[in-house]
């Protein structure tokens, strides 16, 4: 035999048995299961990858794999079991189940004679603007007997300073930092680094803020703040903690200082404990600063400050309402899942890949209130999101999808400070901006001097009228019209035949002449016809109108190859191509101006362009997005296919080839992520609930060009902008749609 062959052999082996974890997944092992991910700084995950990655297995990580210690130990008839981030991973307690939800996390763990069930929750509630602004998540610990005796159970936990500020390749552990415990309806550890830099941000984390670790005063719970070598043997051995903290302010890693809970749970049978539940978060004020934009309030601070002032009122009021916030989650979680379910029937990839991506996407997403030093104004709010420089306009297009399926305030809050900008310092030239922060989050401090100008005005006019047909509110396009004025003006100038330049996907290289970029364009300049049409300036309504049009018909001569078997990349180049996603926005602005065949056409060359993993983004590189995938699967006619590029995207989630926080970028040909992982942009993939919505409300049947219910077929070769789904499952979802809002 080749010892080559022989090795190939030996590795596939490995392989196999390196995925036959003994646990079951429901509804599958992702790259990093999500543990408490609700801020950019509150980013605590379990890796998986090819390792077994049960909860004991090791560490936990921050977003970037760097380590996050919370450890947790039951003790059942005075033997230890350690069923959360064993640093020993001895395994003493043996993991059942992992099942996630959009907003859930739940792992059982065989500890001994008894089972110990861990729920990770992190409220997702974007319609309530306090609520979704808190940097807080769950951990709510059950235990019950497996045999048909009764135990006397202890369970501990503990955090580290690591949730400060961690190893990893530079490690930073040696930083001194400082505690306090209080003490009254619920017991809190607030940690912080002695030097704090307000606004800056150093490998990922923010050099200033506390984290802050609590629990409700009950009997039976003792707490104590100490060497990690005192208190965990202490607690293996008497069950008990001391009540007592460690004074000795020092370096997070000198005798590691640990932040310690033990409730004794007494004698434990068959019937399961009443939860012990904890909350964790990392606290920051002021929350961003945004210089360089007049007229607005550059302090902000966390939006819930309009309601608590004092941490530990606010973790009081969490630990009280955590029966009703589980509650909302599970109704937030039914909610989506019956949403996506509609979309593709046949199938729960659609579901499972929308439950990996809802925490993701807002833990980027910050939600403030302006603030004076004191005092936080409820009524000046704007959002920031830290993906790249902050607010990048192409980014939340991307994410539009999610905003508006849930709260499309949100969205508008996430454009303000980037058209508050531009409203005040006119750039050269004309055009959009790309973002509001060009340096490190969370210091804003103005945008960023990248060339996306093409990309940016579409986005802006598209998500403007978007908004507007959403919420029936006019204030935006009031507000910004002269923007929106400028942007349509110079779309008209730019928008079809366009100089070199980026386009969302900048790392593809700039191009010249870009069919997709001239989609969006032209759905932009429709979008600016009917904004002025609702400001009551039928003259520029008209005027882009006739623009969009004539660059419509001009785009279906020059924008297909040759042999007409698909749209090119750039005008000319016969063999190039890319995914058409920005078709997507003449669906969700219920236009259907580009005629059934443009989409027919597409939908049969990306039949033909399918990847191991999905389908690449365009002939460029083999690298594939999966916000732009999702976005161009709504696009298709075919159900099929659609459930097919779901599925690949799905595929790919579950491979368990990569390690870090669902990546969105990778290689379709073999899986692997490149560079971009814990972002945003999973939010592009709400693209199919959204246009199935859509498409479900969609009457008109009088163009030859409409995609909007030509027939009510449900079979045959409809754009989503028709009827593909069966009628009644569409009106489900048009229904739980209406209830979201
Ligand atoms: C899975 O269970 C088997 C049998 O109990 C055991 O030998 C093996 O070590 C377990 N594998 C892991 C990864 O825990
Ligand atoms: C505090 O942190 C800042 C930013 O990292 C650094 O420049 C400064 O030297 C530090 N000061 C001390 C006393 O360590
Ligand atoms: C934030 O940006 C401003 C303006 O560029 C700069 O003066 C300040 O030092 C920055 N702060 C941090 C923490 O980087
Ligand atoms: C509690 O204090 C006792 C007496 O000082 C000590 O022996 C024990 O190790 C302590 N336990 C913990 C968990 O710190
Ligand atoms: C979250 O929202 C619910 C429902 O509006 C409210 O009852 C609860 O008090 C909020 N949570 C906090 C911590 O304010
Ligand atoms: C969706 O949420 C709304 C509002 O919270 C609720 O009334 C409705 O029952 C939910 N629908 C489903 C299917 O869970
Ligand atoms: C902030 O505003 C509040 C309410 O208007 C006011 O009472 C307070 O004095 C202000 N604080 C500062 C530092 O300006
Ligand atoms: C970027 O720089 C160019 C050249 O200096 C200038 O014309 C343009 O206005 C700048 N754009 C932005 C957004 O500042
Ligand atoms: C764009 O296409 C037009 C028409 O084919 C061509 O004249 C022009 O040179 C192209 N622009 C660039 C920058 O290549
Ligand atoms: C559906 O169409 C009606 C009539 O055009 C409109 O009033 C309503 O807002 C639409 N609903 C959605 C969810 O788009
Ligand atoms: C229906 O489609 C036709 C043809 O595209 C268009 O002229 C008309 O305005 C549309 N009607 C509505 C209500 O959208
Ligand atoms: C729908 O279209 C298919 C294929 O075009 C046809 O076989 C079927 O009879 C049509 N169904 C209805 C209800 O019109």
């Amino acid at each position: 035999m080749l010892p080559h062959s022989l090795s190939l052999l030996q590795l596939l082996f490995l392989a196999s048995f390196a995925l036959a974890a003994n646990w079951t997944a429901t509804p599958f092992v992702p790259p990093a299961i999500p543990l408490a991910v609700k801020s950019p700084y509150l980013q605590t995950w379990m890796l998986q990858g090819t390792a077994e990655g049960s909860l004991n297995s090791g560490w936990e990580s921050f977003r970037d794999g760097t380590i996050i210690a919370w450890l947790g130990i039951l003790r059942v008839d005075g033997q230890p079991y350690v069923w959360m981030g064993d640093p020993q991973g001895k395994n003493t307690a043996t993991q059942k189940s992992m099942t996630f939800t959009p907003t859930r996390t739940m792992i059982t763990l065989t500890c001994g004679p008894v089972d110990l069930t861990a729920t990770f929750l992190t409220p997702i509630e974007p319609t309530d603007l306090v609520n979704q602004s808190i940097p807080f998540s769950y951990l709510s610990v059950e235990v019950v007997a497996n045999d048909a005796n009764t135990h006397q159970v202890q369970l501990y936990t503990d955090v580290t300073g690591e949730w400060l500020i961690s190893g990893g390749t530079q490690p930073q552990s040696d930083q001194l930092f400082q505690w306090q415990a209080t003490t009254g309806t619920t017991v809190n550890y607030q940690f912080s680094l002695q030097n704090q830099t307000q606004f800056l941000e150093v490998g990922g984390r923010a050099r200033y803020g506390s984290v802050v670790y609590s629990t409700t005063q009950v009997s039976g719970l003792t707490y104590e703040v100490g060497p990690d070598t005192v208190l965990r043997p202490g607690f293996i051995s008497s069950g008990a903690l001391n009540n007592t903290v460690d004074t000795q302010f020092r370096a997070i890693s000198d005798m590691w200082p640990v932040f310690a809970f033990a409730h004794d749970l007494g004698v434990v049978g068959s019937t399961a404990t009443t939860p012990v539940v904890y909350t964790i978060g990392h606290v920051r004020d002021p929350l961003v600063q945004v210089l360089n934009v007049p007229n607005i309030n550059s302090l902000r601070g966390s939006y819930y400050l309009t309601r608590y002032s004092s941490t530990p009122d606010l973790v009081t009021a969490l630990l009280s309402d955590y029966p009703n916030t589980l509650a909302r989650a599970m109704n937030f979680d039914e909610n989506l899942t019956t949403a996506a379910f509609a979309v593709t029937p046949q199938d729960s990839d659609y579901e499972d890949v929308l439950a990996l991506s809802v925490r993701q996407l807002f833990g980027n997403i910050e939600i403030t209130a302006g603030s004076n030093g004191t005092t936080h104004d409820p009524t000046d709010i704007m959002a920031f999101m830290r993906d790249g420089p902050t607010n990048t306009v192409d980014i939340i297009y991307s994410i539009w999808p999610a905003l508006l399926f849930t709260n499309p305030a949100i969205g508008r809050y996430l454009l303000e400070p980037v058209l508050a900008y531009q409203l005040a310092n006119p750039v050269q030239g004309g055009y959009a901006i790309h973002d509001i922060g060009a340096s490190l989050y969370p210091n804003v401090t103005g945008p960023s001097n990248g060339s996306y100008p093409v990309e940016e005005c579409g986005n802006q006019l598209i998500m403007a009228l978007s908004y507007t047909q959403k919420t029936s509110d006019n204030s935006l396009i009031t507000k910004y019209q002269s923007l929106y004025d400028q942007f349509a003006t110079y779309l008209t100038q730019n928008g079809l035949y366009m100089a070199s330049q980026y386009s969302a996907d900048g790392f593809n290289g700039q191009l010249a002449n870009q069919t997709n970029l001239a989609v969006k364009s032209i759905v932009a300049l429709k979008a600016a016809s009917e904004i002025f049409q609702i400001l009551g300036n039928n003259d520029k309504s008209q005027q882009y109108n006739s623009v969009a049009t004539s660059f419509l018909q001009q785009w279906q001569a020059i924008a297909i190859s040759s042999d007409k078997s698909h749209y090119t990349l750039s005008y000319g180049d016969n063999p190039s191509w890319g995914l058409l996603y920005n078709l997507y926005a003449d669906l969700l602005l219920g236009f259907g101006m580009f005629p059934q065949s443009v989409y027919q056409t597409q939908t049969e060359w990306y039949a033909t362009k399918i990847s191991n993993y999905g389908i690449q983004l365009d002939s460029r590189s083999t690298d594939a997005e999966t916000d732009w995938q999702l976005w161009t699967a709504a696009t298709v006619t075919d159900q099929t296919l659609r459930t097919n590029m779901i599925g690949l995207v799905k595929k790919y989630a579950s491979s368990r080839i990569n390690n870090l926080a669902f990546p969105d970028r990778y290689n379709s040909l073999n899986g692997q992520m490149s560079t971009y992982y814990g972002r945003t942009v999973v939010g592009g993939h709400f693209a199919p609930l959204i246009v199935s919505q859509v498409q479900g409300n969609s009457t008109n049947s009088s163009g030859g060009n409409n995609n909007g219910g030509k027939s009510g077929n449900t079979s045959g070769e409809h754009p989503i902008g028709s009827p593909v789904l069966p009628v009644a499952v569409t009106m489900l979802a048009a229904l739980v749609y209406a209830a979201l809002m």
